[in-house]
């Protein structure tokens, strides 16, 4: 198998597959371990503080001199409106008591004490620490980021979810589309945070690479040698895998939430905007069960700030009820070892396949 690609020629890496970046359980030490083999490493920054973006990088930097891109969030933002905040204690207060049934003792935090991140910080934190390739989800940048970005030299991949979003991304610039499978794990990369488009990998894939002439990376159930080698034959020339990372040393979910993938049904592997008010492909729970179809949702990126406190606190005391963790379709054994020896084997699969 020849693996030299677009990708690998506009990355610079040996291989064409990227660690997805997943905010939460990407750590510098994953992104290290895959660019450490020729992959290409993601750090996942989602909406961090340009002061907590510059620190996450440093740390990155110091474990790897090998290429590694960065990913950032660039949804827009809901209006601030008394009814939001009305909604947002009534939400609060349902989580807290729902929470206390279930033993789990969290202090929410007030609405006033929320802070929203400004992509623009953390894209000036992206120039300021010298990365090399950016990738986004959630919209498009703006054309002044995009300007920046490209005045120094940094790579951009945008993630689409159809085919119009494609067409947008390429418009605008962008050197490289990573395309968004139905099928993928957590959040939907899509512009639009409700009225998503639900085309599955298959049919998304072979239409994009037919309508949008840009190098393509495909995301959302490669497990194996056949998911990517359909995903190539479908006109992908990069691989993005995450769930099959879920379970590997470098991970940062705990033990007891690795134990709960051994057990996963497929009937257990949901969409829901119960976490985030985005829609996130997660493993059904408690929380999810109990206010999903109902009005204690507030829109992205609220109910995820409201939502973290329950989420650390669910982990600390092992409450499977109130965690969450985002998975794929494709149910596998996710193994457990190394990042790099998953993504060794996983190559190797290929080429005995291919060669
Ligand atoms: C736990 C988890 C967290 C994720 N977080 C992000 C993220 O921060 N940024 C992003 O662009 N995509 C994120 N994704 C989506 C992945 O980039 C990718 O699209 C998806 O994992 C591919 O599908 P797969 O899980 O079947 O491999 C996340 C996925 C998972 C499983």
């Amino acid at each position: 198998m020849n693996w030299s690609t677009q990708i690998t020629q506009l990355l610079g890496t040996k291989y064409p597959i990227v660690q997805a970046p997943m905010f939460g359980v990407t750590t510098p030490e994953m992104v290290a371990a895959a660019s450490g083999i020729g992959a290409l490493g993601t750090l996942a920054l989602g909406d961090l503080s340009y002061e907590k973006c510059m620190d996450a990088i440093a740390v990155t930097k110091k474990l790897t001199t090998e290429p590694f891109a960065v990913n950032i969030f660039v949804n827009s933002m809901p209006e601030l409106s008394e009814s939001l905040r009305s909604h947002y204690d009534k939400v609060s207060s349902f989580v807290t008591a729902l929470a206390r049934q279930h033993g789990l003792a969290v202090v929410l935090p007030k609405f006033e004490e929320i802070h929203l991140t400004d992509y623009r910080e953390q894209v000036a934190a992206i120039i300021a620490s010298q990365c090399k390739i950016v990738s986004f989800i959630f919209g498009n940048l703006d054309d002044g980021s995009i300007g920046l970005l490209k005045e120094n030299k940094i790579v951009l991949i945008g993630t689409c979810t159809s085919v119009e979003e494609a067409l947008i991304l390429k418009k605008s610039g962008v050197d490289i589309i990573c395309v968004q499978g139905l099928e993928a794990g957590g959040h939907r990369g899509s512009f639009n945070d409700i009225a998503i488009p639900q085309i599955g990998g298959l049919a998304l894939l072979s239409q994009v690479h037919d309508q949008v002439n840009k190098p393509l990376i495909y995301a959302g159930g490669i497990y194996n040698a056949n998911t990517l080698l359909a995903a190539r034959q479908l006109g992908a020339a990069g691989f993005q895998v995450g769930s099959l990372l879920l379970k590997s040393e470098e991970s940062a979910l705990l033990d007891f939430e690795k134990q709960r993938l051994s057990r996963v049904k497929e009937s257990d592997i949901v969409l829901t905007r119960s976490f985030s008010g985005r829609f996130t492909r997660a493993i059904k729970n408690t929380f999810i069960e109990t206010l999903d179809g109902t009005d204690y949702i507030l829109p992205y990126p609220y109910q995820n700030k409201l939502t973290n406190a329950l989420r650390t606190a669910a982990k600390a005391n092992k409450n499977i009820d109130f965690v969450g963790i985002w998975l794929g379709q494709s149910i596998h054994p996710y193994r457990d070892g190394s990042t790099g020896d998953i993504l060794k084997a996983l190559i190797r699969e290929v080429e005995a396949l291919t060669d």
